[in-house]
């Protein structure tokens, strides 16, 4: 029997390779996108951004418009209905790019102005590209550096805390047999998933029905109802098909824009955003500055651990990149300070990108230890052997499991990490310089209150209803395997409903935090429906009902340091006559819980670390000082890790079960893309004897950084 404590029995579902439930759909084009779902009398609408980066609204020409084929309104801040943005939603106060229309300040390039909605979506873009708006411009900083005399120390959130210290570091420091001391940095970097961000929205019967393109109908439907002033149950989110979100699919301009002139036109509207403006409206990874200073005694054990980040936010809403926060999680010393601050400039407000905080942070630390080990001359792994933790360094508290030495043994044996001499510059291939690196990775593994429903059907099949989102990554399959292996049955009798704000509230997908918070609920309502269908006797017609809420059990959770770990190897060869780097092969071993799905989870784990070189070889979004938008705001402009950048990735993994939930899961989203950054830069390194500190390590870097090999190169 299956019991919400300990780890039920295993029925032989769980952990087997499953392909996706819906991927025939896919495949075949049978699943629908938000953009794609037909709907009669259906509007479309067109967002009309700000071409400066900061001022007013003087005034928007709309008359010339409204005279175009089609065109149906033209909705601004002068027109728009009022809606109420002060409430606290579910990541705390909004962004005010959601209260599209409410006011003429501009505070960044790419700022919602204007929706232009017609009968078709050309005709709206051809008036929305027509529609003259003026403005009274007033002079704009979009400049972001180190130093930058604007930064401060945010408040504590429930995201972290802005500060941490313990010890002396300048003591420490100056006590060290070993110092490094280095600054990186990362540049703006964009989750701009394949799907497009899409809302539809209609009124139907008093009540609010929204189809959209979001990570988590729960709180999209939530704070739909608060914007618009609802009761929460006359709004209802649907998002069945999601064609990634990374992040930036919460509650966007599409939603609110698609909502308010449903309500103009009393008919449905929907609102697709370009590739261009979600460069500018769905958020993005801050740059960061970091410095990172470590002290170590004769034997690599770390006497200072100083971790400072920088980053940057808009004028109108506060986001952090807390990249500090990962030397938290990683790594002790008797001196341990670790801060990010932040500066607000006239540029959108960052959010939430894969590996918040740890992607960016875990680059530079990683980095450091590297250093460290090349100056101290011990093994980059038996360096971080030496300083593993047996508590959270600053909470105290214990690991629920800390398998990250574990990984590193693992993984150092598949890549062959034994017959690697340290000493840079000593492999060469023709033109190329060939190196090897490694990382440490770490995620939080988090779980958020969810409700589920099982039904025993009358047929013999069971159904599972919950309020998940499948971005992409295979959640309908996992919950699938989770509810047939507690039921005992073939995941064939299983059928998930899912992605519908009606079935009650549930976590989003997000934080790496789905599929616990999910299969928590889901394993919690079989246990309850077993028990019933042990009574025995016949099954209705309507079937047999359990449901579950899991806010008390997460509330019980015993206080712990959880997180998935990993290590990440990378050999690089670099062309130094061009500055070229290929990344040749990757392997990351890692320790992230009980793995539901082995052939999903691979695809989240290779997934991360493909953006992982993405991040170290080529993103980077390049902002012009004078109008304050983007240089090629597009997937051709915005260079990312396509198939010839990509080489044989391995993905593996430790047994690593969490003791403390019900199926043993700790979440597999974002760890991936942890520590490549870092692993490959250390190959670059190992390589061609130069450390790169600022990503991406772009041709023109190593070209004019050089090498800084040995003479003698054996096999040359
Ligand atoms: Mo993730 S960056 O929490 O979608």
């Amino acid at each position: 029997m299956t019991t919400t404590t300990g780890i039920p029995a295993a029925t032989g579902a769980l952990g087997t390779a499953r392909t996706r439930v819906e991927g025939r759909d896919k495949v075949t084009g049978a699943a629908r996108y938000t953009g794609d779902i037909p709907l009669p009398e259906l509007a479309h609408g067109w967002l009309v951004l700000s071409t400066v980066a900061r001022g007013r609204v003087r005034s928007v020409e709309s008359e010339a418009v409204l005279a175009m084929p089609g065109v149906l309104a033209v909705l601004h801040h002068q027109n728009a209905p009022r809606i109420n943005l002060d409430y606290v939603g579910m990541i705390g106060r909004p962004d005010p790019i959601i209260g599209v229309f409410q006011q003429d300040r501009v505070p960044f390039r790419g700022w919602p102005v204007a929706l232009v909605v017609a009968e078709r979506p050309e005709q709206a873009r051809e008036a929305a590209e027509q529609l003259v708006v003026h403005y009274d411009q007033e002079p704009h900083d979009v400049t972001f550096y180190a130093g930058h005399p604007g930064a401060y120390t945010p408040e504590d959130s429930p995201f972290g805390r802005a500060e941490e210290t313990k010890g002396d570091v300048e003591a420490e420091l100056a006590a060290s047999a070993f110092v490094v001391d280095a600054e990186y940095t990362t540049p703006e970097e964009h989750h701009n998933p394949m799907e497009p961000h899409a809302a539809t929205a209609h009124w139907d019967g008093g009540r609010l029905e929204v189809l959209d393109s979001n990570q988590g109908s729960t709180w999209v439907a939530t704070e739909l109802a608060q914007i618009f002033s609802l009761d929460p149950g006359s709004v209802r989110v649907r998002s069945e098909h999601v064609g990634g979100g990374f992040g930036s699919k919460t509650v966007r301009p599409t939603q609110v824009a698609a909502a308010m002139a449903a309500t103009v036109l009393q008919r449905p509207v929907r609102v697709v955003m370009t590739r261009r403006q979600m460069f500018s409206a769905i958020g993005y990874r801050s740059p960061t500055a970091q410095r990172v200073r470590l002290g170590a005694d004769a034997s690599g054990k770390l006497r200072a651990l100083d971790h400072r980040s920088e980053c940057l936010t808009s004028t109108v809403h506060e986001f952090i990149e807390r990249s500090a926060s990962v030397g938290r999680v990683l790594y002790d010393a008797p001196a341990h300070h670790t801060s990010d601050r932040v500066v607000r400039l006239d540029v959108p407000t960052p959010t939430f990108m894969r590996g918040p905080g740890e992607a960016p942070g875990s680059f530079a630390l990683e980095c450091a230890l590297d250093e460290l080990a090349e100056k101290s001359g011990i093994d980059p792994i038996e360096l971080r052997v030496r300083n593993e933790p047996d508590r959270g360094p600053i909470s105290g508290l214990p690991f629920s499991s800390r398998n990250l030495v574990a990984c590193m043994e693992e993984g150092s044996r598949r890549f062959g990490w034994a017959d690697r001499d340290p000493r840079p510059g000593l492999r060469r291939e023709g033109r190329w310089l060939l190196g090897t690196g490694m990382a440490a990775a770490s995620f939080h593994s988090g779980v958020g209150p969810s409700t589920a429903a099982v039904t025993a059907e009358a047929n013999g099949t069971f159904t599972v209803r919950i309020n998940a989102a499948d971005i992409g990554t295979g959640a309908r399959t996992a919950i699938a395997l989770v509810a047939a292996d507690a039921l005992g049955v073939d995941p064939e009798r299983v059928r998930v409903v899912m992605a519908d704000s009606d079935l009650g509230p549930a976590m989003f997908a997000g934080g790496s935090m789905g599929t616990r918070s999910w299969a928590w609920a889901v394993s919690m309502a079989v246990a309850e429906l077993r028990e019933r269908l042990a009574l025995g006797g016949n099954i209705p017609p309507e079937g047999i009902t359990a449901r579950s809420d899991t806010s008390e059990a997460i509330g019980a959770l015993a206080q712990k340091e959880r997180h998935s770990f990993g290590a990440q190897f990378a050999e690089v060869a670099v062309d130094v006559t061009s500055g070229e780097v290929r990344v040749r092969r990757m392997l990351g071993i890692f320790a992230a819980g009980r793995i539901v799905n082995p052939l999903t989870a691979r695809n989240q784990l290779v997934g991360g670390m493909i953006w992982g070189i993405s991040m170290a070889l080529h993103e980077e979004a390049i902002r012009d000082r004078a109008s304050g938008g983007h240089v090629g705001p597009d997937l051709a402009g915005y260079h990312f890790a396509a198939n010839a950048d990509v080489p044989l990735v391995e993905a593996d993994w430790v047994d690593d079960p969490d003791p403390d939930d019900p199926v043993g899961i700790k979440g597999v989203g974002e760890v991936g893309i942890v520590g490549a950054a870092a692993a490959i830069a250390n190959a670059v390194w190992h390589a061609t004897g130069v450390r790169h500190r600022h990503l991406p390590i772009r041709p023109d870097r190593v070209l004019s950084a050089g090498t800084n090999v040995p003479e003698h190169r054996p096999g040359a």
